[in-house]
């Protein structure tokens, strides 16, 4: 496995896997990997002859009073896990944006309300660094966790809209066995705050069960449970989407609704 620190080498490497001819399957990653990123990285390999990974803590998608210092970085870990999963190339670099970086894009409506509410500039940081990724790795297909649903619609639209020349794959939402969707933030709960993100996860799927009023009923019972803190929940076309705080932590989930 070879891991690329430089733009410039990740550049000839992808310059000569287009050459090649072989399909080549990227997954992008902020690192501190876990069984969900894992489940993309198979579904690559399965389907691209070549699978470059990549593990960039993106700061521009962070807000100034997010995690983006204490993200977890777990390095050699999870350069173990990808040489373990049979990944060809992981592209780590340290930074990816020059001191004068002012070019963004900016989906301009599915990334308002949710997660674009909560975190202003979040999708402007995350479309940027993967169209930026796109153009590094130059991937065949590109896959990306139905976990992060507002992310998915909002790259899902950029590469429409820009002609990306891309292949999107989505991945189902990978959970622990108690419920709880894997996230590298759940590495900050406590036991005790553990519990009540079960809560949270367990609730959300009894929601999905009652199309009629899921939103409604959702808000109202999270409400409830001692310890959370409702960020948001909204009903988007069939899936409903949810944010809570357990502590400090923020948790994400979405489930379609089953009618
Ligand atoms: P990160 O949170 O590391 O997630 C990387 C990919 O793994 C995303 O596509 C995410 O949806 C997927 N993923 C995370 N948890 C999952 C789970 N439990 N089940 C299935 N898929 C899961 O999302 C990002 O990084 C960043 O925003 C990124 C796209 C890399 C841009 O910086």
């Amino acid at each position: 496995m070879k891991v690329i620190r430089s733009v410039a080498a990740m550049q000839r490497e992808s310059a000569a896997w287009v050459r090649s001819g072989d399909a080549v399957g990227l997954v992008p990653t902020m690192g501190a990997l876990h069984e969900g990123h894992l489940t993309l990285i198979r579904r690559a390999k399965k389907e691209c002859g070549r699978v470059v990974v990549t593990i960039y803590v993106n700061p521009t998608q962070f807000g100034p009073k997010e995690d983006l210092a204490r993200y977890p970085r777990p390095r050699r870990e999870d350069l173990a896990l990808c040489r373990k999963a049979g990944v060809e190339v992981v592209f780590a670099p340290e930074n990816l944006y020059l001191p004068n970086h002012s070019t963004w894009v900016e989906e301009t409506a599915l990334s308002q309300g949710r997660e674009g509410a909560s975190r202003p500039g979040h999708f402007r940081g995350v479309a940027t660094v993967v169209l930026k990724l796109f153009n590094l790795t130059r991937p065949t297909r590109a896959y990306f966790g139905q976990k992060d649903a507002q992310q998915v619609e909002v790259i899902r639209r950029m590469v429409r809209n820009l002609d990306v020349p891309v292949r999107l794959v989505i991945v189902p939402t990978v959970r622990d066995a108690d419920g709880l969707a894997l996230s590298s933030r759940n590495r900050y709960l406590s036991p005790e705050e553990r519990t009540v993100a079960v809560k949270f996860a367990s609730l959300l799927q009894e929601a999905a069960l009652r199309p009629a009023d899921s939103a409604r009923w959702l808000r109202g019972q999270l409400k409830r449970v001692a310890g959370l803190n409702l960020d948001y929940v909204e009903l988007t076309g069939d899936r409903l989407c949810a944010a809570v705080f357990v502590g400090k932590t923020r948790l994400i989930d979405n489930e379609g609704l089953r009618r």
